[in-house]
Parts: C-alpha cells; sequence; structure tokens
C-alpha cells in the first residue's frame, strides 16, 4: 500500500506578487532522491536496451539526442514528459490564474514528470499472491475464460518470445477496460443521482496505472508502424466490445478483465525467465519507473518487471472481487471500491 509522499511543491507563478509554498508531507522515499537526471541521461545514452529478440525499434538514443537539441536551444533540464504542453525555456503566460507548477524532490532536485505528480507514487506490493485463479464454474464465468484464452493464442503466435514488445502492446489494451468501466459508472451515477461507492475513481486508477505501464515500456521499446496499426485497429475493436459487454453484464466484463490480468500475470513471470536465462539484457531501470514506483536508483528492468506484475495481481483481485460483487446480486456501489489498492 502507498505511503503517501514526501515533497515539498513549490509554484511559482509567472504573474503572482505572492509565491505559494505548499504543505510538507512526511515519510522516505528512495526513489524520489534516487533518480538524478544525471543518471538516467547517462543510462539513455548508454544502454543497450534490449537484446535482439526483444527489439523493436530502440528510442533511446534517438530521445537523448533530441534532449540535448532541446537543452541546447531552451537551456532547461527535465525528460520527454516536462516537455509536453510548452516549449522549454518558455512559460504560458496565463491571465487566467492557473500557474505552471514547478516540483522538487526531497534533495531539491526537478521533479520532471508532468505525466503523474510525486503524491501518485507507490512502493509495489511484492508479497501478493500471483497464483491466484479464479475457477470458472458458471457458464459466464466459463464464457470470459475461454475468450480471454482464445485471444492469447493469436498473440503468442504475433510476437512469440519478444516479451518486451508484447507487453508494450498489451497494456495498451489493458490500460483501456478501467476506463470504460470507469465511465459508464460515472454516466450511472449521474443518471440515478447516487454516489458510486468510489468504484469510479479505483477504475480509472487502475487505467491511469496500465497506461503508466505503457509510459514505462515505451521507455525501451519504440513500436513500428505496423504494431502501431495493430494497436489502432485492436483499440477500435476492443473499447467497443467492452463498451457492449459492459453495457450488458458487468459481472462478465468484469471477469473478463480478471482473467485478462491472470494472462499478463504469466506473461510478466515469462518476460522474467528470459531475463533471468540473459535471452533479454537486464538494462537499468527507466527513469520513469524509479519515480513512479519509488524504486531505488540502482533498479533494473527486472525490477521494474517485478513491480508491474504486481500491479496486475493487484487488478486481478480487483476485478475478480467486482465480478463477484455482482454474484451475490448486489451492485458495485453497495460495497466499498478498493481505492489506491496497488
Ligand atoms: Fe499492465
Ligand atoms: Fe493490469
Amino acid at each position: 500500500m502507498a505511503t503517501r509522499v514526501a515533497t515539498t511543491i513549490v509554484r511559482s507563478l509567472t504573474r503572482q506578487t505572492s509565491p505559494r509554498l505548499l504543505s510538507t508531507a512526511t515519510g522516505t522515499s528512495p526513489g524520489l532522491v534516487g533518480a538524478e537526471p544525471a543518471v538516467a541521461t547517462w543510462w539513455i545514452m548508454s544502454a543497450p536496451v534490449f537484446g535482439a529478440r526483444n527489439a523493436s525499434t530502440m528510442t533511446l538514443a534517438e530521445k537523448e539526442q533530441k534532449e540535448q537539441k532541446e537543452e541546447a536551444v531552451g537551456g532547461g533540464g527535465g525528460a520527454t514528459e516536462a516537455a509536453a504542453g510548452g516549449q522549454k525555456g518558455k512559460e504560458v503566460a496565463s491571465y487566467w490564474g492557473v500557474p505552471p507548477s514547478r516540483l522538487t524532490k526531497e534533495d531539491g532536485s526537478e521533479w520532471k514528470w508532468n505525466c503523474f505528480r510525486p503524491w501518485e507514487t507507490y512502493e509495489a506490493d511484492l508479497s501478493i499472491d500471483l497464483k491466484k485463479h479464479h475457477v470458472p464454474k458458471t457458464f459466464l464465468d466459463k464464457f470470459a475464460y475461454w475468450t480471454v484464452k482464445s485471444l492469447r493464442l493469436p498473440t503468442d503466435i504475433f510476437f512469440q518470445r519478444r516479451y518486451g514488445c508484447r507487453a508494450m502492446m498489451l497494456e495498451t489494451v489493458a490500460a483501456v477496460p478501467g476506463m470504460v468501466g470507469g465511465m459508464l459508472l460515472h454516466c450511472k451515477s449521474l443518471r440515478r443521482f447516487e454516489p458510486s461507492g468510489g468504484w469510479i475513481k479505483a477504475l480509472l486508477e487502475e487505467a491511469e496505472n496500465e497506461r503508466m505501464h505503457l509510459m514505462t515500456f515505451m521507455e525501451v521499446a519504440k513500436p513500428k508502424w505496423y504494431e502501431r496499426a495493430l494497436v489502432f485497429a485492436v483499440q477500435g475493436i476492443f473499447f467497443n466490445a467492452y463498451f457492449v459487454a459492459y453495457l450488458a453484464s458487468p459481472k462478465l466484463a468484469h471477469r473478463i478483465t480478471g482473467y485478462l490480468e491472470e494472462e499478463a500475470i504469466h506473461s510478466y513471470t515469462e518476460f522474467l525467465k528470459e531475463l533471468d536465462a540473459g535471452n533479454i539484457e537486464n538494462v537499468k531501470a527507466p527513469a520513469i519507473a524509479i519515480d513512479y514506483w519509488r524504486l531505488p536508483a540502482n533498479s533494473t528492468l527486472r525490477d521494474v518487471v517485478m513491480v508491474v506484475r504486481a500491479d496486475e495481481a493487484h487488478h486481478r483481485d480487483v476485478n475478480h472481487f467486482a465480478s463477484d460483487i455482482h454474484y451475490q446480486g448486489l451492485e458495485l456501489k453497495d460495497s466499498p471500491a478498493p481505492i489506491g489498492y496497488h
């Protein structure tokens, strides 16, 4: 379970006369103090990334070159995400009173990720049981189980043992159910003038967590054009299919996601076997992963796969639990949602 992060938030306001200093929290977070930009930069320059088996198009060297150019022009530090939303060296003038914010880590270095903030980081619970499995008994469960199993076959054929690329591509799918479920519960809450029991937030958290898995793997591999096309097509089909399934039977939809997560655990276990066998090079962990999971600065790809796999196990539990609630004739709002369950 996450411990909320210690950080000093300094908001420098472009046109504000009294800069606000927001509060400090407590606790230690080694990841926050460990990932120095210089280290990340060194890694980006020198990392051999994945072994040939895993290689998609490599991106780190390209990113490094781009960042060096940007730094030369803009004079600012930071990584890829830091540049999102504006040009380096410039701040968007705002007379709307919306200040650009600058965050710092405990060691005073810049917080360089716009896509997540220090208080959203956490330490993964690696003690979770990875072997838990919901035995399908009812027709609906068996339908969900075999639907997922049948989806695995083409995935195995397409990716074979390129687990890095496979992980990246599968995360593009895994981030959909939480968003669809959360969106539909949101609309339902509005329609019925009733609370959601926290499930909207819990499911959107899951979607965000899955998207962070994708952002992490994007740091080490880049999809080729036909893989991007595949994601485009699969997302179009899967989003709509899951949307309809969730409308028709949330019980079935959550069970399908539960089994998808079980498959994800299996995939990452195979990934770890390849790493341990030396078939995939155990390179340094991406800086984004070190900050997001508060990993030690010397963490490796193996450490990242471990925490991602633990996340998948938590998603498995949440979705099977959600399906079970429906099986008991209740609605999700009748049972408090596992918000912050990582
Ligand atoms: Fe994931
Ligand atoms: Fe997951």
